[in-house]
């Protein structure tokens, strides 16, 4: 359906609200959100909150912005740009394979993710039934030297084969 005079109308004042909303943070929290120290406490923090909580919730997100005086929407926008962060309950092992161009190059990328997921019986943004393993696609891991890569949890895997992801899968499904 196409878009009505109305909803143009509502579009409009929401991004313009929303941009209203963007400058008064700025202004109210300028100086924080471009101190360095402060952003490094920012990753650090999100890290453990989602050691703790296996995922960021809100109630998560609330707490860290809390705790380093930064503005909710800074935080949550920061967790949603890292692909280290998840703002959703996901499975126990997460499977991050990477989509970038070193990693298609040299046979990883689609095909790692196929393999994997035919080996699981799942798709990329997908759980096994069992709550086990997540399988999710990522951008370049800044592996690409090595690769192909993934990442399981906070554990870079590389130089990616047939045999290293057997031994990879098996060792999460004994874990
Ligand atoms: S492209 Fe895969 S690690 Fe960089």
């Amino acid at each position: 359906m196409a878009p009505t005079t109305q909803d143009s109308a509502a579009a409009a004042a929401l991004s313009s609200a929303t941009a209203a909303v963007h400058r008064s943070d700025v202004a109210r929290h300028g100086a924080r959100l471009s101190d360095p120290v402060r952003q490094s406490m920012l990753l650090t923090a999100l890290y453990l909150a989602q050691e703790r909580h296996g995922y960021l919730t809100p109630a998560a997100i609330e707490e860290v912005a809390g705790r380093l005086d930064l503005p909710v929407g800074h935080v949550y926008s920061t967790a949603s740009f890292y692909s280290l962060f998840r703002t959703q309950p996901s499975g126990r092992f997460v499977i991050q394979v990477c989509d970038g161009l070193s990693c298609y190059l040299r046979d990883g990328a689609d095909r790692v993710a196929d393999y994997i997921g035919r080996k699981l019986g799942i798709r990329p943004g997908e759980t096994t039934p069992d709550g086990r393993i997540a399988l999710e696609r990522v951008q370049c891991l800044a592996s690409c030297g090595t690769a192909p890569a993934l990442r399981v949890n906070d554990e870079l895997v590389e130089n990616l084969t047939p045999n290293s992801l057997d031994a990879l899968l098996d060792r999460l499904n004994e874990s």
